[in-house]
């Protein structure tokens, strides 16, 4: 009897998008820890989160910026927001930090009073909390120190261990949001590095976006899953999955492009040969950690907050040589909409040109010297220039 084909034992295959190539890592059934386990829950269907807060947020964001003054870190991503307490925020202050986190990135924020039950409750204004499949508790899960290095460890696991990822985007609903608050830390090491991915998308040739813009990427949560079971003992609450994203993105409130390609979960691209598809994923791991213009690095203490938007960035953190357990992080983290791409939608340096553009034409008209900073309104109205 001929052997049945490898494709015929993986899970994966019936849960593949009808645009789908294959996936490329075959799970190893010779492992028995893998192979044995058996996940409680099942594979997620697709979801319809609720409408993104940022929708219902003031563009000037009056209301937040009358309690916190805002810092830009670089030009391209990170603000730190001085002189508020989260925990104190009302609704409408909230909506407005989403629609700054839509734009730029990342927020900072410094000795904060939350707890972990005020965590839960501020970050359920965001949405529905999503869980994490190694996640235990249904709310929140625990960051620890990560001192392993894809580096070292990729002769043993396949998984890029602590490289640049967004957080789950292997799901059907990848996470909008995320919070990090740290708990412990050490005095040095454990920093957490972000990438805009709007930058890493206008870093593109012209020629290079028109290509990737129409391709799939494959995200998936095959590698960690085995991982966490070989490497880090535990038992992930759901199957693996492989799920084919647009490899370009529209963020929906902004509506602005992004790519949507991280190392840490991206094996290959859907439509390519094998061969061209890891040529391409390893130009990506190139482009991205050379893109210091679009980077901010954050040294974390106690009592110190992160909130990202996981559609719009990547992260990592810094691999070092401090006791892991001497950092201690609760993130919380919601469901997002399906990744889409609308080819009509801009990317971030053709909105700043079309609204210079247009604001210059508008005080010739008037007769008005352009004095003034250039105020940069999203379609909808959302402002990108945060500060
Ligand atoms: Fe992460």
């Amino acid at each position: 009897m001929a052997r049945p084909a490898p494709k015929d034992s993986l899970e994966a295959y019936k849960h593949l998008s009808p645009d789908s190539g294959f996936p490329t890592i075959i799970h190893p059934h010779f492992n028995p820890k893998i192979a044995s386990h058996v996940p409680p829950d099942p594979i997620r269907e697709e979801i319809t989160p609720p409408k993104d807060r940022a929708f219902f947020a003031d563009p000037a964001k009056a209301s937040l910026f009358s309690v916190a003054k805002p810092v830009d870190l670089s030009e391209s991503i990170g603000t730190l927001l001085e002189g508020m307490q989260l925990s104190q925020l009302d609704g409408k202050q909230l909506d407005e930090l989403a629609a700054l986190v839509d734009e730029r990135g990342v927020v900072f924020f410094r000795d904060q009073d939350l707890d972990t039950e005020g965590q839960v409750k501020l970050f359920e204004h965001f949405g529905t909390l999503d869980k994490h499949p190694a996640q235990k508790d249904q709310k929140h899960v625990t960051i620890n120190g990560s001192i392993v290095d894809w580096r070292n460890v990729s002769n043993y696991t396949l998984w890029l261990n602590a490289e640049f990822h967004a957080d789950t985007s292997f799901e059907i609903n990848p996470p909008s949001y995320s919070l990090l608050r740290m708990e412990e830390h050490p005095p040095v090491g454990g920093d957490t590095a972000w990438v805009s991915q709007y930058g890493l998308y206008d870093a593109l040739s012209d020629h290079l976006k028109k290509f990737v813009g129409g391709l799939h990427a494959v995200h998936t949560s095959r590698l960690q899953y085995d991982t966490i079971i070989d490497s880090w003992g535990g038992e992930p609450n759901r199957p693996p999955i492989d799920t084919h994203h647009p490899a370009v993105r529209t963020h929906p409130v902004t509506g602005l492009k992004a790519l949507n390609v991280n190392p840490g979960f991206v094996t290959g691209f859907a439509e390519l040969k094998k061969e061209e598809s890891d040529q391409l994923l390893q130009f990506f791991k190139l482009h991205i950690h050379s893109a210091d213009d679009h980077y901010v690095r954050w040294k974390w203490a106690v009592g110190s907050v992160a909130m990202w938007d996981n559609r719009v960035t990547i992260h990592r953190v810094i691999p070092g040589n401090y006791p892991a357990s001497s950092r201690t992080g609760i993130r919380t983290t919601v469901f997002g909409e399906k990744p889409y791409f609308d080819r009509q939608s801009e990317s971030r340096e053709q909105r700043i040109s079309r609204l210079a553009a247009e604001k210059a034409k508008k005080s010739n008209e008037n007769g008005v010297e352009h004095t003034s900073e250039l105020s940069i309104h999203a379609s909808n109205g959302v402002n990108l220039g945060a500060s």
